[in-house]
């Protein structure tokens, strides 16, 4: 069955359900904040991308909102029926034409050396700076690892924890499927 790139349109109310518990399911992905409720309103709000398999959800991500002025790209998910299959740049491709991510800092942060490869594709380039375009209290600060004292020398920063911001050079041209 073919997969389709669904933004927007009206899905089933049990998509939310089934990708939320997919997503807390994941331990790189933040559970405390992917409530079906959360990310079905990014969805309308034009801030998530959702992938189909008929009736099934097999691919997400989300733009979050974080602060003013910026957005966090997160929450990048592929069912694991169809992982290895390219969907992750599917996924991601679409994100720099979403409204929701013009004339603001979008970033984004993982542990998933897959994210960092695919991300690059849309301008998603590690950035080894966590002040400056992106503030701590974001890019460190909502981390569960490590305590605020000991974050400037955190040894995981760019070791197996990387911080990326898209830029808008990739953002006008973003790769079309
Ligand atoms: C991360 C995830 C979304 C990738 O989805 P996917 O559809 O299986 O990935 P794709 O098949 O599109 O692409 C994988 C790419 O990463 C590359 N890759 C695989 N392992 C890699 C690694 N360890 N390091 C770098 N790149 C890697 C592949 O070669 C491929 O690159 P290419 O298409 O340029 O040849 C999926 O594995 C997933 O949902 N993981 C669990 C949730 C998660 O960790 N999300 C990220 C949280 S930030």
């Amino acid at each position: 069955m073919p997969i389709t790139h669904v933004h927007p349109m009206n899905l089933p109310e049990s998509v939310w359900e089934t990708l939320s518990t997919s997503l807390s399911a994941e331990p790189k992905i933040d559970s405390t904040r992917n409530t079906a409720q959360n990310i079905k309103t990014l969805y309308e709000q034009n801030l998530a991308v959702v992938l189909m398999q008929g009736d099934v959800p097999v691919g997400f991500i989300a733009v979050w909102p974080v602060e003013k002025g910026f957005v966090e790209i997160g929450s990048v998910w592929v069912h694991p029926d169809v992982r290895g299959q390219g969907l992750s740049h599917q996924i991601y491709d679409a994100v720099p034409s979403l409204p929701g991510i013009q004339n603001i800092v979008a970033f984004g942060i993982t542990t998933n050396p897959i994210s960092v490869h695919v991300g690059e594709r849309v301008g998603l380039k590690i950035v080894r700076d966590w002040d400056t375009p992106v503030p701590r209290h974001l890019s460190c600060g909502p981390c569960e690892y490590i305590s605020p004292a000991d974050q400037s020398t955190c040894p995981k920063r760019g070791v197996s924890c990387w911080l990326r911001v898209i830029t808008s050079t990739y953002r006008a041209q973003p790769h079309r499927w």
